[in-house]
């Protein structure tokens, strides 16, 4: 029997993808139902910047899921990413209001508001997400939940996610075109991580990359808990456009070669001499080692702006679990052995695990961001996003208030 069902969407701006899960009673893991994937349109890096055509978009991919599935689609929990998503943390200071100087759940709440009220550089922001990290008692007990507790004074240290209003508003625009409820906002890599990363690994340490086409996000988490989070303005369509210079031919003949023959460090059979001594091309022009060469060369720099993250948080060479990564770039054959050569860090290729149902058809990389939208809207436990509201809620009231 279904207790529940959710949509997930990724609004990737090269594609769009949707995917239906539900949970049945005695199963534990979520069973995937459908999905349904559309080309990207009206999304730069990662940001909607066309509603209209975004909606077009939203509309192919819902349709295609409802196709495949037979389900009708009423709302969706959407995974949004792009350079807008940032983190900032903030501290908030208050008294203790009991007069036995118990601390209670209301006060731990009246710290993180107060942490809320201290954020600076908020103007065209919204919050997304907020996780109060560490509560402060007189200044010196230090404690995860901090009810219960004596003392005087309550300090709560707060890591909140931001994104641009601008792109919230021009998500809301672009599901409306789409006729579907947006139920909750997630930031992209937090839904990643939901469908790729276990407790334990968030626990001792850990950082996600998702290589879309146009950005990668990195997070890192640290005791269960992100830690610092950054969306850089490049991503696997860049490989392409070097490609397509490098070997001056057209982008759509550079994306075949990346994803049919792209690779690196792999142990590859000795070039095979052609007729005329040259080395193993492919498509009969091409040369694989220079693909290789210009792929590695692209992913370098990405890997080193994933460092210089590490370097600034003071977390290089520190995470015990390791680099996952995920998004559609990370499907480049030993992309993991370059990850880990240049990170100096475990790394792995993750994609969504402890399915059930149809769950070969999610069985990629690129597919982590939707399916965890899915998956966090199935769990309860969850309350990281003070969002789940669907057209009545206070984001959407929010929102609209700013809408023509
Ligand atoms: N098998 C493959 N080998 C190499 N690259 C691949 C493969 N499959 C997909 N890609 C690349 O992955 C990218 C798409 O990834 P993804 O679907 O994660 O992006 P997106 O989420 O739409 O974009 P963004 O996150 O930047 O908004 C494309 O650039 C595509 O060329
Ligand atoms: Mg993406």
């Amino acid at each position: 029997m279904r207790q529940s069902g959710a949509i997930g969407i990724d609004l990737g701006t090269d594609s769009v993808k949707a995917v239906a899960v539900e949970t049945v009673l005695g199963e534990s893991a979520a069973r995937v139902i459908g999905v349904g994937a559309s080309l990207g349109k009206g999304i730069r890096k990662g940001t909607i910047a066309e509603p209209e055509e975004a909606g077009q978009a939203i509309k192919e991919a819902v349709g295609a899921l409802e196709k495949s599935t037979g389900i009708k689609s009423r709302g969706a929990h959407v995974g949004i990413g792009g350079a807008g998503l940032a983190f900032q943390k903030s501290k908030g200071l208050v008294a203790v209001s009991r007069a036995d100087s118990e601390v209670t759940k209301e006060d731990a709440s009246r710290a993180v508001q107060a942490s809320e009220a201290n954020l600076s550089r908020l103007q065209n922001k919204e919050i997304l997400h907020k996780f109060p990290i560490v509560y402060r008692v007189d200044n010196e007990v230090l404690a995860r939940d901090p009810v219960g507790l004596v003392g005087v004074r309550l300090e709560a240290e707060v890591l909140f996610i931001t994104a641009f209003s601008q792109s919230l508003k021009n998500a809301i625009k672009a599901f409306d075109e789409a006729d579907i409820n947006i139920e909750e906002v997630i930031a992209s890599p937090l839904a990643a991580a939901k469908a790729v990363l276990d407790e334990r690994e968030k626990e001792v340490g850990v950082m996600l990359m998702d290589i879309g086409s146009t950005t990668t996000s990195i997070i890192l988490f640290e005791e269960g808990l992100p830690y610092s989070l950054e969306v850089l303005p490049f991503g696997s369509a860049n490989i392409t456009h070097d490609i397509a210079t490098g070997f001056r031919t057209t982008l759509e003949e550079a994306e075949k070669l990346k994803i049919n023959y792209g690779s690196l460090r792999q142990e590859s059979a000795p070039p095979k001499k052609t007729a005329r001594g040259g080395e193993d091309l492919v498509y009969g022009a091409y040369s694989k080692k220079k693909l290789s060469e210009i792929i590695e060369a692209r992913l370098d720099d990405i890997f080193e702006l994933a460092e210089k993250h590490l370097k600034k948080y003071e977390r290089a060479g520190l995470l015990a679990s390791g680099v996952a990564l995920v998004g559609g770039g990370a499907n480049l054959p030993g992309i993991e052995i370059l990850a880990k050569e240049r990170l100096k860090l475990h790394a792995r290729v993750a994609e969504p695990e402890n399915l059930g149902g149809f769950k070969e058809k999610v069985k990629n990389p690129a597919w982590s961001v939707a399916v965890g939208a899915a998956l966090m809207a199935l769990d309860h436990n969850s309350n990281t996003s003070p969002f789940f509201r669907g057209r009545t809620g206070s984001l959407f009231h929010w929102l609209r208030a700013f809408l023509p």
